[in-house]
């Protein structure tokens, strides 16, 4: 008997086509759905567990020993005020839009600058309308620098979430003591993208008086019509570029960032990003619950974020 000859090449060759289009369409619909509920699955529990980064041992205040100044007006009790403008709806409507909601969010801080003996000032009346109005977060603070001895700029999406810490504790863990004379007089945080302007401390010294006259001087970063202003940009660069030796002596840029500028974390492409490409740095950021303050930057629907915080609050 003659051996068998093997199967006609057209046959061979049909074989993988023939597997291939076997594969069930419900197969394929169960991969990608299963796919999608684990990316989801991922993405919910980042959320969660980013949301509780205090409770899984980050500590936003270091340094600070929290029993020596629990609320004594001791010698380092200085003046200090908050500042802010209560309203950016001038700036006009679209999605980063603020309008509505400002007055809850100077009824928080009011409140707790009133509890604290603080000054709270709203300077709308100080916006300069020949550049976009964050940029006159410059001259309120110059303004009330002759007043105070520290001043504590917010930007207006952001709200006190843990009225229980001080200034003056956050000051003391960000600087490491507590001798004004010898104090730096800018003390500011970092996130991903570098320095961050809104949310910052100036002390009263022919220093910041300068600083700030500087700050405002870089006119060719002014920018309109784009939700970048240009003073956060124009910030980082005099900082970034200041010599080493000013740079220590005269400026603190805390190592924690959610010390007092947390952002809440929410899944967006860019956060997801930033998750993988600097995990430190959204880690030392995040809003988590006992945080001091959350900064709702970058954030769309602002509105719906203020009303979920004041919630919290309760
Ligand atoms: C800022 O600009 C003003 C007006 O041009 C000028 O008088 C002032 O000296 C400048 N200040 C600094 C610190 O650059």
């Amino acid at each position: 008997m003659a051996p068998r000859s093997s199967p006609p090449p057209p046959l061979r060759w049909a074989k993988p086509r023939q597997l291939h289009r076997r594969v069930p369409p419900f197969l394929l619909l169960f991969l990608c759905a299963a796919s999608l509920l684990l990316t989801l699955t991922f993405l919910r529990s980042s959320a969660v567990v980013l949301r509780i980064a205090n409770s899984l041992g980050r500590q936003c205040a270091q340094e600070y020993d929290s029993g020596a100044d629990a609320g004594a007006p001791g010698s380092w009790r200085r003046s200090v005020a908050m500042v802010s403008f209560s309203d950016e709806g001038e700036s006009g409507g679209g999605r980063r839009s603020f309008r509505g909601v400002g007055e809850a969010v100077a009824g928080n801080k009011r409140a707790y600058a009133a509890a604290m003996g603080y000054g709270y000032v709203d300077a709308r009346g100080l916006v300069d309308p020949s550049r976009p109005p964050s940029w006159s977060k410059i001259l309120a603070v110059r303004w009330l620098l002759p007043r105070y001895d520290w001043v504590f700029w917010n930007d207006a999406d952001t709200m006190v979430m843990n009225p229980a810490i001080s200034l003056e504790n956050i000051l003391h863990a960000a600087i490491g003591h507590r001798d004004f004379d010898k104090s730096p007089d800018l003390v500011v945080t970092e996130d991903t993208n570098g320095i961050n302007a809104g949310v910052f401390f100036v002390r009263r010294s022919e220093w910041s008086e300068k600083f700030l006259q500087t700050w405002w001087n870089q006119s060719s970063f002014v920018q309109f019509g784009s939700t970048k202003s240009g003073d956060n940009d124009a910030l980082k660069q005099l900082i970034y570029n200041l010599p080493l030796g000013e740079l220590r002596t005269h400026i603190v840029i805390s190592r924690m960032q959610c010390l007092f500028n947390s952002y809440p974390w929410v899944p967006t492409l860019k956060s997801i990003h930033r998750l993988f490409t600097s995990p430190r740095s959204t880690w030392n950021g995040v809003y988590s619950d006992g945080d001091f303050m959350v900064h709702l930057a970058g954030l769309d629907d602002k509105k719906k974020w203020v009303a979920k915080m004041l919630e919290e609050l309760g």
